[in-house]
């Protein structure tokens, strides 16, 4: 499909009935790769008429375990899909207010993480029912470290959350001012408008990164937490929308090596690792960067195993991804990948995943992220508008 790569979220009316066409085509998929459901038409004849009668329908419980699977499944930017059967599915449909839903995203995190291992997790909370307000999480991520903006403009923690960081200290939140003090969460639900909670420390599992051989790397006093559990995308499954659907997997090493911790606009460490390397980063040519980004993926892989914490590396996914890509096409069906988020970002050409092109497709169910939820993870619409109107 070309253009798919820079296409934007398909736009989404909250108040639209559910799409009558997207939901058979759903369920037949659905009945079909799961003959034990039993034959689709009666369930289809149910759904028209819910639809008819309210603009919406409701999932069972096992097509609802179905779709969030095969959302994973579709998901084009994944890397980790072979696995995707294993997603774990909390069915939260019945949650409403703040507290209730506060205490299953930490009951969330902790199925998720605990000490002995990672599991693939989501939570699906209530659709969106057209003419009715629903909840949802303003945060990217249910756990992410603050960014707070200095005087001279500096960051001390993620500059990603910088944003998001002042919308909660304007709305009365207040952090130790650290480099790794965990947001809270924004929940919003119609009748109470926005609250914040703080996680409990059994929600958040949390690794220090040490060197296997560099002593002086403690020094540096990075950690990262052990799950991540994207808390903004949407789940569309069957012409149906779950705004709250927090999901996560296990991190590859590299999301925190290469990125996190290693962007310029993140916590940019590159060059203060090479400065204790002792390297010369008077010219490119040396490699400076990429000798720094090594022994820090080296760290951020050797702690996540030195406490037993579930991480995989960037060569060993790439060999299950392209597994997934043989076992999909023996069952019939096609994957849609994004070139540039399956490829890891360093020793890109050193994987597999490197030297082919993907199906680009937009298929469904699916997880995607629209522009008002991204834009409050931001930040931007609580500052924008003022706390008062946060606290609707
Ligand atoms: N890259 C994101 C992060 O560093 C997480 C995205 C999801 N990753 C995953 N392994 N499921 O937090």
């Amino acid at each position: 499909m070309p253009g798919y790569r820079n296409a934007p979220v398909p736009a989404w009316d909250p108040n639209e009935p559910a799409d009558l066409a997207e939901a058979e085509e759903f369920l037949r998929l659905c009945y079909a790769e799961q003959p034990r459901l039993g034959p689709v038409e009666p369930r289809l004849a149910v759904i028209r008429a819910q639809v008819a009668a309210t603009g919406s329908y409701v999932h069972t419980t096992e097509e609802l375990t179905w779709g969030a699977k095969v959302a994973w499944r579709n998901a084009s930017r994944c890397i980790g899909r072979l696995y995707w059967r294993s997603l774990v599915v909390l069915d939260r449909r019945r949650a409403r207010t703040a507290e209730e839903i506060y205490a299953l995203l930490v009951r969330h995190l902790c199925t998720a993480g605990d000490s002995s291992t990672v599991r693939p997790v989501i939570s699906v909370f209530a659709p969106a029912v057209p003419g009715r307000p629903y909840a949802r999480v303003w945060n990217e991520q249910l756990i992410r470290y603050a960014g707070y903006r200095t005087a001279t403009g500096e960051v001390v923690g993620d500059p990603r959350y910088a944003g998001f960081t002042a919308a909660m200290q304007a709305l009365g939140w207040r952090g130790k001012g650290e480099a790794f003090d965990v947001l809270p969460l924004a929940i919003e639900t119609p009748m109470e408008g926005v609250r914040l909670f703080e996680l409990p420390e059994r929600a958040v599992l949390e690794v220090p990164i040490l060197h296997p051989e560099l002593g002086w790397f403690a020094e540096l006093g990075l950690r990262w937490h052990a799950v991540p559990a994207i808390s903004n995308m949407r789940l569309r499954v069957g012409g149906m929308n779950y705004p709250l659907a927090p999901f996560n997997g296990w991190y590859m090493g590299t999301e925190i090596g290469a990125r996190n911790f290693a962007d310029p606009d993140r916590y940019d460490m590159l060059p203060v690792v090479a400065r204790r390397l002792g390297l010369d980063t008077s010219r490119e040519s040396t490699l400076w960067r990429d000798r720094a980004l090594v022994e820090l993926n080296r760290a951020v892989l050797w702690s996540f195993e030195r406490v037993g914490v579930k991480i995989t590396d960037h060569h060993t996914e790439s060999d299950r991804f392209l597994a997934h890509l043989r076992n999909e096409a023996r069952a019939g069906r096609e994957v849609p990948a994004d070139w540039s988020w399956i490829v890891p970002p360093m020793s890109g050409g050193a994987t597999g995943v490197f030297h082919r092109y993907y199906h680009e497709a937009d298929q469904r169910p699916n997880f995607y992220l629209d522009p008002q939820a991204s834009a409050l993870a931001s930040g931007a619409v609580c500052l924008l508008h003022g706390p008062a109107q946060c606290v609707a």
